[in-house]
């Protein structure tokens, strides 16, 4: 069995100058789920049945991309976000400063490309394929997200959309390029392709509760960050759509303001608790989840396909 921690703990930042490898050292140990290698590993898992020892390995490159790519990703969105805490602990560009967030974030694209480049030469070509297409929709995603915190008129549709680019299309390629590398049929792929959707848009809708509802000490970032910057999270434009006018024209009230963020956060929340919206959005993240588990169906019944159905239901109802 692959430790994804020990392999990523291997990769070596001990480079001049410190200023640059510094930052992504201190990214890549502060910890995080790992969810996204343990998701391409697993799908490998779920089609080997046993056959392909090399399998193992050979999947290995593109884990380590994956999740090299989405602390990238993550070093970024903290800029554009200004959150000041991730895993516990500082973000990178309040521990330094936001030129060596972009330059430590950029470089850290590129080795997420180098660890790519090893994947077995057949494969390559496809998987880089994918791998860009991800990219772009992460980017895409993240446009969207900011453009939103300007906009009054976002639907959940437009927010479904929004998070399936930033956030559900790495999982779901992750799904997939483990699958393929490891021999995944065309089916097989289509199937951990909309698993890894799925649980990604229940996984983003969580992440949106938890930015309220979490406890900072196991969810690891600041609570109340989307408030504070009028993210059109589902949270937010439930409550939009569910409320009397007068909460509503309380709600718009609080997106104009800027300042007193702590009356900000506790203001919105009441009037989430008020109108039920924390369950009102457990639901549609139980419905996602659901679709990602009908999709287990598809592959062959083993121990990694029940892993990745006791991991679509953790995720729905987790802390950090
Ligand atoms: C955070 O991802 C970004 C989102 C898509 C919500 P994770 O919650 O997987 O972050 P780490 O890697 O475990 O810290
Ligand atoms: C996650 O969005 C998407 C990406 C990082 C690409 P968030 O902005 O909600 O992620 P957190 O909450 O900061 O981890
Ligand atoms: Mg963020
Ligand atoms: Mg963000
Ligand atoms: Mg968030």
């Amino acid at each position: 069995m692959l430790d994804i921690n020990k392999e990523i703990a291997q990769l070596n930042w001990n480079k001049e100058p410190r200023g640059l490898y510094e930052p992504i050292e201190y990214t890549l140990a502060s910890g995080g789920k790992r969810l996204r290698p343990h998701l391409a590993i697993i799908a490998a898992e779920a089609v080997i049945n046993g056959g392909l020892i090399n399998s193992m390995d050979d999947v290995l490159p593109a884990a380590l991309a994956l999740e090299v790519f989405h602390n990238f990703t993550l070093v970024h969105d903290d800029v554009m976000d200004r959150a000041e805490v991730r895993r516990g602990q500082e973000t990178v560009h309040v521990k330094w400063n936001d030129n060596t967030a972009i330059l430590s974030g950029d470089q850290m694209l590129i080795e997420a490309y180098k660890l790519l480049a090893q994947v077995p030469a057949p494969k390559l070509p496809q998987v880089l394929k994918w791998f860009n297409e991800m990219a772009t929709g992460v980017c895409e995603g993240q446009q969207y997200d900011m453009e939103f915190e300007h906009m009054n008129q976002v639907s959940i549709e437009d927010y479904l959309k929004m998070i399936e680019l930033k956030t559900s299309v790495l999982l779901a390629y992750a799904m997939r390029i483990g699958g393929y590398i490891a021999g995944a049929s065309p089916a097989q792929q289509e199937a951990l392709y909309q698993y890894g959707l799925n649980i990604g848009i229940a996984f983003q809708i969580q992440d949106d509760i938890l930015d309220v509802y979490g406890d900072p000490k196991t969810f690891g970032k600041a609570i109340g960050g989307d408030i504070c910057c009028n993210k059109k999270t589902i949270l937010l434009l439930t409550a939009l759509e569910t409320t009397d006018a007068e909460s509503k024209a309380e709600l718009l009230q609080w997106l104009m303001s800027t300042e007193q963020k702590e009356e900000k956060i506790a203001a919105v929340t009441a009037l989430y608790n008020r109108l039920g919206v924390r369950e009102a959005c457990e639901v549609v993240l139980e419905e996602y989840t659901s679709k990602a588990l009908a999709q287990l169906d598809f592959l062959p019944a083993n121990s990694a396909t029940e892993t990745l159905r006791e991991l679509a239901e953790q995720l729905a109802i987790r802390k950090s």
